[in-house]
């Protein structure tokens, strides 16, 4: 069975752990391979509602094994912290037995944390994300695989502690590491993860070859890709298509399937421009309606109406085989709908989504308006969906301005939809048929 590629499609927090999740069900592996704990992805079963950031949303179903892939940044004591919440829920501790770190993974260390928290320009996570990309790029970064070749040895530990605290010196940062740290962390991590080190490439590479069904997890969205997002307003990693398999330690040919996940509206935190922003009662209906508030930092997300120009940017860069149009329940009761579909630029009327963030600040977007549809309680999308799904009537079941919505999505990104979130539960999922 070919490997299933599950990408955001705007700029991050477009549901993709809930789609994981139910797609999870079908698979036997789940692999991030991309970023770290700057990621927030949230699982609700019934009233129980999980939050994780690291551990591949797979994890609730316990057949699925879970690859941290060779292309993510790894904190090992957000993971450490993650995993006794997830033994203290559910009694597993999957560590070695069905969940597996990448030999090539890079870790995050306190220094990385350090350096973050003096961005003042992008409005990080401050989780040391970009740090450790840096390292890598320099080659100077500590992989899970190389833990135990520098344990113990004084004049890795010597070096490093040099390099780090000239560096945090350089920054004008207070914090500084000693060497007892360094070397204390480094024997800490060996012990906690070096039965669970692995090559994950190889392993997801034979689960493929077995026949079994990988899905790849990706964090962030598109528009938050370091070479295709709205850069410098961005994330440190490729958050995109090309690098699912890369990331992951697979190649390209194993994937058939690439699912977009896209909010009914869009939604974005930290700097950086965003066209369709609300700054009004609209922009927060959607906000407090789709408790718009980020997973990881708990800061405000910025919310506007869907836009097109994006999403076919997106497109472009994705190939998305199918989208998960997501939060479709949020847009109840809004007496019309709007949908960017082109800029003006300088006068100018565009398509295409600039390359530089100050075009992208002063485009001004240009909507076509669509009816709205009346707002249900959460049990009555949840009965739609039941029903809707079971009689294989799908989307035809929603109100019809509702189904207009979506066609005129689909054409507009040019890629039909393949499932509709009517509400945060796992069955609030209509399947479109
Ligand atoms: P970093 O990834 O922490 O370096 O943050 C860079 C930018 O990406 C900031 O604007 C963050 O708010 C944004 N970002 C990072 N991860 C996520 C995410 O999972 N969802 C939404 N935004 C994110």
């Amino acid at each position: 069975m070919p490997a299933t590629v599950i990408l955001g499609a705007q700029w991050g927090d477009e549901g993709k752990g809930k789609l994981v999740d139910r797609l999870a069900e079908q698979a036997t592996w789940v692999a991030r391979f991309q970023g770290g704990n700057n990621a927030g992805h949230t699982v609700v079963l019934g009233e129980q509602v999980l939050k994780f950031h690291l551990l591949p949303s797979g994890i609730t179903r316990k057949e699925c094994h879970l690859i941290l892939g060779d292309g993510m940044v790894v904190d090992p004591w957000v993971l450490d912290t993650e995993l006794k919440g997830w033994l203290e829920s559910s009694g597993e501790d999957p560590k070695g037995d069905r969940l597996f770190i990448s030999e090539r993974a890079h870790i995050i260390l306190p220094y990385h944390r350090f350096m973050d928290s003096l961005d003042k320009k992008i409005g990080t996570t401050g989780r040391g994300i970009g740090p450790t990309y840096a390292d890598k790029i320099n080659r100077v970064g500590l992989r899970f695989g190389d833990v135990a070749e520098v344990l113990g040895d004084d004049a890795w530990t010597t070096a490093t502690v040099a390099r780090m605290n000239a560096s945090l010196e350089a920054a004008g940062a207070k914090d500084r590491i000693t060497h007892e740290n360094l070397a204390g962390n480094i024997q800490w991590i060996h012990d906690t993860y070096h039965h669970c080190i692995a090559n994950t490439g190889l392993m997801l590479d034979n689960a493929l070859k077995l026949g079994e069904h990988v899905i790849l997890e990706g964090a962030q969205g598109c528009l938050l890709d370091i070479d295709q997002g709205t850069f410098p307003f961005v994330t440190s990693s490729v958050t995109s298509r090309g690098n699912a398999t890369h990331g992951a330690g697979i190649h390209p040919g194993h994937v058939e399937e690439v699912i977009g996940i896209t909010k009914a509206y869009i939604t974005r935190v930290g700097h950086g421009a965003m066209p369709t922003e609300l700054n009004d009662e609209v922009g927060e209906h959607m906000g407090t309606v789709g408790h718009e508030f980020g997973t990881t930092t708990g800061r405000p997300r910025r919310c506007g109406w869907f836009d097109a120009v994006v999403m076919r940017h997106a497109q472009r860069i994705n190939g998305f085989t199918g989208l998960a149009l997501t939060k479709l329940d949020v847009l109840g009761g809004l007496e019309e709908l709007k949908i960017c579909v082109a800029y003006e630029l300088d006068g100018k009327e565009i398509t295409e989504l600039p390359s530089t963030a100050s075009a992208i600040a002063r485009c001004k977007p240009i909507y076509i308006t669509m009816p709205g549809f009346p707002s249900l309680s959460l049990p009555e999308w949840l009965a739609m969906a039941a029903s809707a799904n079971k009689s294989g009537k799908g989307i035809s079941m929603l109100p019809l301005a509702a189904q207009q919505y979506i066609a005129k999505l689909e054409t507009l990104v040019g890629v039909p939809c393949t499932s509709v979130g009517v509400g945060p539960d796992r069955d609030a999922t209509i399947d479109c048929v």
